[in-house]
């Protein structure tokens, strides 16, 4: 028997391995819901176990949320897409696992949400502490942003509705290394990921919530308050990989957070993340 069993659903992608990356723990089990397959050495655990399956498939979802105590809302499409599949996966699906949870009784909903969502806030529109709030409006950046947007919304509808807390992680730059060097600010390290994920589990916290996900990064000006206020103490920091990118010498005060994203074409598939 097992204390806590968390379904992740799109738990085979970059920041679900980064998740089950680590040594099992006593009374503990993961079940991923995902169309693909987990790589080794996740998928011979024996403290995982995987359903493959959509997160659009209300029975798939049942199926995987049967022994479920918590969730954490990981899968969606990832990046900009046409608006119809936005909608089904990002939108329909977070309902779909919502309804789930719901029904099941969970106690904790984790949603993957981005700074997408709020991804045309510049520093300059920072507070008087030079840091964005942990909830800032929505200022969506593409039909992805705007589904991360809906979804921290529904989730708050569902928690506010009913007895599941849930906190929305608005994610920065989530990969092992940063991958460019206006992404510096809003890094989130594998480690604090995992940090930032198990806080929201554990932490006693209010109905919902909005958190940012970034690491403890000297270039960041997201607010480290939320993160705080749920026990989350964030141990990296982007600096180091600065000098891989010396075209990005500083914070440009008018900068969108959402970089690229704000000059994407709405609704046309990208595999630029
Ligand atoms: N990595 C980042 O920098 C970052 C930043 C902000 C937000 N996020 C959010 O965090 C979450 C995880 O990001 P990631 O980097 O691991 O993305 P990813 O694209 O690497 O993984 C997403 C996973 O979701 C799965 N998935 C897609 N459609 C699905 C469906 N219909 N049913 C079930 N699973 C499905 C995919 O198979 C994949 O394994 C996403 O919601 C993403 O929007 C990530």
């Amino acid at each position: 028997m097992s204390d806590r069993v968390v379904m992740i659903t799109g738990g085979a992608g970059t920041i679900g391995r980064m998740l089950l990356d680590r040594p099992a723990r006593e009374r503990w089990r993961s079940v991923v819901l995902d169309p693909t397959p987990l790589p080794e050495p996740f998928a011979s655990r024996g403290d995982v176990e995987q359903v493959l399956g959509s997160l659009t498939d209300a029975d798939a979802v049942r199926h995987a949320m049967r022994e479920a105590t918590d969730v954490v809302h990981l899968g969606a499409l990832s990046t900009e897409d046409e608006w119809e599949a936005i909608l089904d996966v990002n939108v329909t699906g977070t309902r779909t696992v919502l309804d789930a949870a719901e029904e099941h009784g969970v106690g904790r909903f984790v949603y993957a949400s981005s700074n997408h969502a709020v991804g045309f806030y510049a520093p300059s529109d920072a507070g008087p502490d030079g840091r964005l709030a942990d909830d800032a409006p929505p200022r969506p950046d593409t039909y992805y942003g705007w589904s991360k947007a809906a979804g921290e919304a529904l989730v708050r509808l569902y928690c506010e509705r009913g007895s599941m807390r849930g906190v929305a992680l608005r994610i920065g730059h989530c990969f092992p290394e940063p991958l460019t060097g206006p992404r510096l600010p809003v890094w989130l390290s594998p480690g604090d990921a995992r940090g930032l994920v198990d806080a929201s589990l554990h932490h006693d916290i209010e109905p919902f919530q909005i958190v940012w996900g970034v690491s403890a990064n000297a270039r960041s000006w997201c607010s480290l308050e939320g993160g705080r206020r749920i026990g989350f103490a964030p141990q990296d920091d982007s600096e180091r990989y600065a000098d891989r990118f010396p075209d990005a010498a500083g914070v440009d005060p008018d900068e969108p957070l959402g970089a690229h994203f704000v000059h994407m074409p709405l609704g046309q598939s990208s595999a630029v993340r």
